[in-house]
């Protein structure tokens, strides 16, 4: 068969990810690059394919909540978020058992595990009798993908398969969390809101680009090829005055000359709306030609402060 092969056989999916193979799989979020996470050697091979750094550990993707305790130590307030939030969009970085391999974790103490919400990940899980290890399927630094043809489109030649589920309903990736002596630590902002985990107990957020969040957050990430710039829309216009710009806009774009393209997220101020929308696009508006894409700043709250995070590192 054909790399880059685009189809809904679960079957054959779980038979290239037995024998090593790589999977790209829809999930709520956005689409996973997947490889048996037990499997060193298959795992190398996500590396390979994302051009990913190897300090960066991959998030390890479970059938079920009660599947975590295989593979890490869960203290009693991971399990009380797990109940709560899995399957859906949270991801949980606890210390790990010794049977998850480095290759996996980076070298890392601590595993990251998350149920995936999307029934065809769902299923797929279920017909395998071992973990999927699974970073975002772009290439390290790109755009996420949110459909099967945005796999396609940056890794086609390298994966195995490509599992179409369809358009990500979330559209940006899951919130990743420590939790430390009774707090919750958000590593990466996402669909998991901090108001959502303050319920059961105190949150911090790490800063954009500080060391204390996720070792993978680089401050430069999910950035098009053309370069962007993040902030207040009126201001952004004045700083370029005269270039051919691509506007990303929340709700409505100003009447502007030399517009080469715009896209507005959510017309009715709809931060989930906004969310799913986002990367494809920031994809859109990466083709057109532009000397430049200005991004709009959401409102800093809810679902607003993941996509910030991702405009913001994608200005870096
Ligand atoms: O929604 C998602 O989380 C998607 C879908 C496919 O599940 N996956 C995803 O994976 O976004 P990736 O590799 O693009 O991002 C995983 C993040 C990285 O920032 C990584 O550094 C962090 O999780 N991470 C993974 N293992 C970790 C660990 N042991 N400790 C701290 N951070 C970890
Ligand atoms: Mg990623």
């Amino acid at each position: 068969m054909q790399k880059g092969t685009i189809g809904k056989d679960l079957n054959l999916a779980a038979e290239l990810l037995r024998r090593g193979g790589l999977v790209a799989i829809p999930t709520e979020t956005v689409y996973g690059l997947a490889a048996n996470a037990l499997n060193p050697d298959a795992v190398l091979k996500i590396f390979e394919a994302k051009n990913r750094p190897r300090f960066n550990p991959l998030i390890v993707h479970v059938a079920k909540a009660n599947e975590m305790a295989q593979y890490a130590e869960v203290p009693k307030l991971a399990r009380r978020l797990a109940e709560r939030f899995c399957p859906g969009p949270l991801t949980l970085v606890l210390r790990k058992k010794p049977m998850v391999p480095d290759a996996t974790t980076a070298g890392n103490p601590t595993v990251a595990l998350r149920v995936p919400a999307h029934p065809m990940a769902q299923k797929l899980l279920s017909l395998l009798d071992f973990p999927l290890a699974a970073p975002s399927a772009n290439p390290s630094g790109y755009v996420s993908p949110v459909t099967a043809e945005h796999v396609a489109e940056n890794l086609g030649d390298k994966v195995d398969y490509i599992l179409d589920g369809g358009r990500c309903q979330v559209g940006i990736e899951s919130t990743v969390v420590a939790v430390e002596d009774g707090n919750i630590h958000i590593l990466r902002a996402g669909a998991i809101t901090p108001e959502m985990l303050a319920e059961f107990a105190p949150v911090t957020l790490a800063r954009a680009g500080a060391e204390s969040g996720s070792p993978g957050l680089l401050p430069s990430h999910y950035a098009p090829k053309t370069k962007l710039s993040w902030g207040k829309l009126e201001t952004l216009l004045e700083k370029h005055r005269g270039l051919k710009v691509a506007i990303l806009a929340f709700q409505a774009v100003p009447g502007e000359q030399n517009i080469a393209a715009y896209e507005i997220l959510s017309p009715s101020g709809d931060l989930r709306e906004a969310a799913r929308n986002l990367f494809a696009a920031l994809r859109r508006l990466d083709a057109v030609g532009a000397n430049a894409i200005l991004a709009e700043a959401v409102p800093e709250e809810g679902l607003g402060i993941a996509i910030n995070d991702r405009l913001r590192r994608a200005a870096t």
